[in-house]
């Protein structure tokens, strides 16, 4: 096996994530290294909606489990013999589309008599921060305790104390849309395609982002979140521009909405680091791909920042095999009657 500076036994892990709208597997060495991921994205199957489509995504994933997770073993060079577990994403996300992926690994466990272990998908995006490619010369540190983690996702944006392995705090959350939610919602208002995060960071590029002064809520002192007021204002905006019959200055509209959001996610992360004296900030979860982001909080001096890269920060079975390697070395392995959670906090 592989080296990692790592002080519990090692193990390896395959690991199945059908949460959402990509069907992914990925084997990982002792938490850390990665030997294979492999994602079928679903995104053009959904465009044609507008946003995931729950009775596609699931037929979908039906279609396409077998092959990624073979692909998976055949990339990382191994079969299910040289496995000690099979980590599967239980939840929270789409009931139809998490049960294709739980089906799938109790078959593979019950089969190749190993544990199964049942990971929270929140918890794999954090676990992200952990992963490095087996082909990485030399192991980058990993995050220390205690973390700070910044989660912002399709359908998630909380910061999470972290003291230890697997044990979280939550600080706060969102109380409306989730930073991925709005950065979809938005696009679509002002005519960018689904994804919306995606778009509105390309669009924004050449935006001025102090044309538009977005609100930046919730600026009550708690650490939790509210992206519906930015979302309503841009409705605002583009209403009033239509009334005018302006052309959508589309480009300055994205970076001012961009702009608005990053700078409530770092302020909140920073005063809450601060606050609880953490060691590192993690910051992961689809909305962690954004460019503009990653710069911003890459940028400050206070704390040491672990990002993913980008194909680990949107949804993959590598992060899922990394917090399923944590919860095998706790002893936190699962019965196979355990079923899907589509709603699952973390803490
Ligand atoms: O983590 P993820 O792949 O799926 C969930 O668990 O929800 O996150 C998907 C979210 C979507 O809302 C997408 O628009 C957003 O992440 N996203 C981005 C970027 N790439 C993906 N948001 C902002 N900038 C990006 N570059
Ligand atoms: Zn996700």
């Amino acid at each position: 096996m592989s080296n990692s500076k790592n002080n519990f036994p090692p193990a390896r892990i395959l690991a199945i994530e059908s949460s959402c709208d990509e069907t992914a597997a990925a084997v990982l060495e002792n938490g850390r290294v990665l030997l294979s991921s492999v994602v079928a994205s679903q995104i053009d199957l959904h465009t044609q909606y507008g946003g995931v489509f729950p009775e596609v995504a699931s037929r979908q994933h039906i279609r396409t489990i077998y092959g990624v997770v073979d692909q998976a073993l055949e990339k990382a060079h191994m079969s299910l013999e040289n496995m000690d577990a099979v980590a599967v994403t239980r939840g929270p996300g789409l009931a139809g589309s998490l049960v294709v992926g739980m089906n799938m690994a109790k078959g593979l466990v019950l089969g190749n008599q190993l544990p199964l272990i049942g990971v929270n998908h929140l918890e794999g995006h954090i676990y992200s921060a952990w992963l490095y490619p087996a082909e990485t010369p030399v192991p980058p540190p990993a995050p220390e305790f205690p973390i700070l983690a910044l989660l912002v996702s399709g359908g998630h944006s909380e910061l999470n104390l972290i003291t230890n392995h697997l044990e979280y705090q939550r600080l706060g959350s969102t109380l409306d849309d989730a930073a991925g939610e709005a950065f979809d919602k938005t696009a679509r208002l002002i005519g960018l395609p689904y994804p919306g995060g995606p778009s509105v960071q390309k669009a924004a590029v050449n935006g001025d982002p102090k044309r538009f002064n977005f609100p930046r809520a919730l600026q009550d002192g708690s650490y939790n979140f509210s992206f519906s007021g930015v979302k309503t204002a841009v409705l605002r905006t583009v209403r009033e521009l239509e009334i005018q019959n302006a052309p959508l200055p589309v480009e300055d509209l994205a970076a001012s909405f961009q702009t608005a959001v990053i700078e409530v996610l770092f302020d909140k992360t920073m005063k809450a680091a601060q606050e609880y004296k953490v060691k590192s900030i993690v910051v992961a979860g689809g909305v962690s791909a954004n460019q503009q982001l990653r710069d911003t909080f890459l940028s400050q001096q206070k704390f040491p920042v672990f990002i993913p890269p980008l194909k680990y920060c949107t949804d993959n079975a590598a992060m899922i095999a990394a917090a399923g390697y944590y919860r095998f070395v706790h002893g936190k392995t699962d019965n196979l009657d355990i079923d899907v959670l589509p709603t699952w906090p973390l803490s």
